[in-house]
């Protein structure tokens, strides 16, 4: 069983891609919302919870764990490897499967993401080492106002702020390197026109079908846990699973 998490709802865009590519797998999915937003915490923090997530997976039965959330991708050391008893193959994060699906790209990137995916300088690292150097923008309040339900007007305004200081002629294309950013790629698209997004949850989807499969072939289950009831994060799953058939479990305190 592929086991994903978040801090809320943006790992939804990574399961998505994963039944995309993988539909028989099953998926435990856990969405930590009692401690969203992640984006504005700090590494010992984030250390902290993605600990917890992994070994809250683990103990329900995951045997491969996606880290649908960038803001703790720079969390994601070799030393979780020996500490969880978890190989380095059965674990898939977002940096690794998003910057090498740029290696032979010469657009000039702009990566938008939280203060601390930003902050944790993994990206721009990894890039740099494909020899490409990005600019970046971190919206301090983006995927919160995502998670918690603000309107679309309040969004929109979010994310226009963000940009009213990045020059258009600047890049060829934006990253939209928080899970919970392609929730809202319609507004996106509003503010910015015609310039180029890209959801890192595609590369991820092939990276778990590459890794994964037929290790982890099943019946095509999906059931969720969160941290803290939402709805949401409800709304949200039952748009994406019309068809039914999950589960939804709330954490006791
Ligand atoms: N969706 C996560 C990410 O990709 C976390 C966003 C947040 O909780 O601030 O960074």
């Amino acid at each position: 069983m592929i086991g994903i998490f978040d801090s809320g709802s943006g790992g939804l865009t990574v399961l998505r891609e994963i039944r995309e590519q993988m539909p028989s797998a099953d998926i435990l999915y856990f969405g930590d919302i009692k401690n969203a937003p992640y984006g504005s915490k700090s590494n010992a923090e984030l250390g902290a919870l993605t600990v917890q997530a992994i070994e809250l997976l683990q103990k329900r039965g995951a045997t491969s764990i996606v880290s649908a959330c960038n803001s703790v991708s720079a969390s994601l050391a070799v030393s979780l490897f020996d500490a969880l008893s978890l190989a380095p193959d059965s674990l898939i994060e977002m940096v690794g499967p998003t910057v090498s699906s740029f290696k032979d790209s010469s657009a000039r990137l702009l990566l938008a993401a939280t203060p601390a995916t930003i902050g944790s300088e993994i990206y721009q690292n990894a890039f740099r080492m494909i020899g490409k150097d990005v600019g970046t923008l971190a919206i301090p309040d983006l995927a919160s106002a995502i998670e918690f339900g603000s309107s679309e007007e309040e969004v929109e305004r979010i994310i226009r702020e963000a940009f009213a200081c990045v020059r258009a002629g600047d890049f060829d294309a934006v990253v939209l390197a928080c899970t919970h950013y392609p929730l809202v790629t319609h507004l996106f698209e509003r503010v910015l026109g015609p310039v180029p997004l890209y959801d890192p949850a595609l590369a991820v989807g092939e990276r778990v079908k590459r890794q994964l499969w037929p290790r982890e072939v099943g019946e095509g289950a999906v059931r969720f846990i969160i941290s803290r009831d939402s709805q949401p994060f409800r709304d949200r799953v039952a748009a994406l699973l019309p068809e039914g058939g999950f589960s939804i479990e709330v954490l006791s305190a």
